[in-house]
């Protein structure tokens, strides 16, 4: 599954123990595996190998751009929703043509950008809306350019683990209906500097069955034969992400499964020259990266106990924000206690149930409530596991705790690929302003 394990009572990433890491670069601090990302890629890979899918890793799900090269080399592509994104593409050393770019809002002057890469216009632009098609082409035309762009198209379809990361339905604000986008593709297909020759979906995120896919694909494919029997190009579709993430062990679905699913409905779109892309994130980096946090203190308080760790919800917001379950566990625990799988709580003796809490001053700054854990001391060291997607990539500085740092163990060595940041970090943009001696601003009388 993934090469975290633990050795002697001692948690391992790829051999190398955790605490190590910890005692090293300090906490809070992502550690990612090189060699689960490259596994997970590879069995994506292996299994749409027959419809030749292309792989185009949702840059939103992990940014850091030492992961977004390992990607990279191993042969993927980058989706990218921003501006920001597309800046982390290049850094990494994407081409043009490894980059498609989505999002439903995308500003004139991020499409100028992507349309002005260095070596050409992007692989493609999902585009969300007619006016942000009017938009795209102007700049196109205006570029004397000539980009490629496929139509996102909302199915109706309820999928994703939590309604905030559900997108593939009516009423919310991803994509156009199928009539529309029938309507769209006629209108835009031809297009010189733009031709709407592609479809995209994307249902949501934490989809634990091949089903919801299933339904959208023979949507899509209906649609498909219906425009090219009336002369127009459909040459690419990309099924967007949302590919589970064993959580808790044995949540997902493998990538055969999924494929087994979906590639015989596809084999006949591949066999009639279509391009076929996924956009997977969690999947591959979600079990490729640990979020370790040090317990500041044990509080004992209203008959609970609390283990308050030096990481919250400004490093890690998925508990929060989507009442996220992460398995916890200590980095270094007595062979008795070494886990025998990721759950809820844990059959073994000499286990007590706390409350794992973050510093931050809000009631929900919290990564598990009423958990069985070994008992641990003050300064030791837990794993938050699963944390490698929608983890650093929301973190935040609410509080002012400055950002974690990451580390990605390549063989068995770390390798620092962000540095946590310092008290400059910061403040420096408000530095970068001068203060003046006496305050300006007045409140009041
Ligand atoms: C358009 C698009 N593609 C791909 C993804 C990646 O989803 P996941 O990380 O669930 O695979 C997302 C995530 O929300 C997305 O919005």
């Amino acid at each position: 599954m993934d090469h975290f394990s633990y050795i002697d009572g001692e948690l391992c990433c790829q051999g190398l123990p955790l605490s190590e890491i910890a005692s090293s670069v300090g906490t809070p601090t992502f550690v990612y595996s090189r060699s689960t990302i490259e596994d997970h890629l590879r069995k994506i890979q292996s299994a749409f190998s027959d419809i030749n899918a292309e792989i185009f890793f949702s840059v939103k799900s992990c940014s850091n751009i030492h992961i977004l090269r390992t990607l990279l080399e191993a042969g993927a592509g980058l989706d990218v929703v921003s501006m920001g994104e597309l800046h982390r593409a290049h850094l990494a050393g994407a081409r043009p043509d490894q980059i498609v770019f989505a999002g439903v809002g995308k500003t004139d002057a991020e499409i100028r950008a992507a349309l002005t890469s260095d070596g050409g216009p992007i692989s493609m632009f999902n585009v969300e809306s007619e006016p942000e098609y009017e938009a795209l082409a102007l700049a196109a035309r205006s570029l004397n350019t000539r980009a490629h762009a496929a139509l996102r198209v909302n199915p109706d379809i309820k999928a994703g683990g939590h309604s905030y990361i559900s997108t593939g339905q009516s009423g919310t604000k991803f994509g156009v209906d199928l009539p529309h986008a029938k309507t769209l593709l006629r209108k835009f297909n031809k297009e010189k500097h733009l031709p709407l020759t592609a479809i995209h979906l994307h249902l949501g995120s934490s989809i634990t069955s091949p089903e919801p896919y299933v339904q959208a694909v023979k949507a899509v494919l209906d649609m498909i034969a219906e425009l090219r029997a009336e002369g127009l190009t459909i040459d690419t579709l990309d099924l967007g992400g949302g590919f589970a993430a064993d959580y808790h062990t044995g949540d997902a679905p493998s990538p055969d499964e999924y494929a087994r699913a979906l590639v015989p409905l596809l084999k006949p779109l591949h066999q009639s020259g279509t391009r076929i892309l996924l956009e997977p994130g969690r999947m591959i980096v979600a079990n490729a990266g640990v979020l370790l946090t040090r317990v500041t203190y044990v509080k004992h308080a209203a008959n609970k106990k609390f283990l308050i760790c030096d990481a919250g919800m400004n490093a890690l917001i998925r508990p929060a924000l989507y009442d996220a379950f992460h398995f916890i566990w200590p980095t270094s625990v007595s062979p008795q206690h070494e886990p025998n799988r990721r759950a809820d709580n844990l059959d073994m003796p000499g286990l007590e149930p706390c409350d794992i809490v973050g510093p931050l001053c809000e009631t929900g700054d919290f990564f598990a409530l009423n958990r069985k854990l070994p008992v641990v001391a003050r300064g030791e060291t837990l794993a938050i596991f699963t944390a490698g997607a929608y983890g650093m990539s929301m973190a935040s500085r609410y509080n002012s705790h400055p950002l974690p740092a990451e580390v990605l163990v390549e063989g068995s060595a770390p390798r620092l690929i962000r540095k946590r940041e310092s008290l400059h970090d910061l403040t420096q943009h408000e530095l970068e302003i001068p203060v003046p001696g006496t305050p300006t601003l007045r409140v009041g009388k």
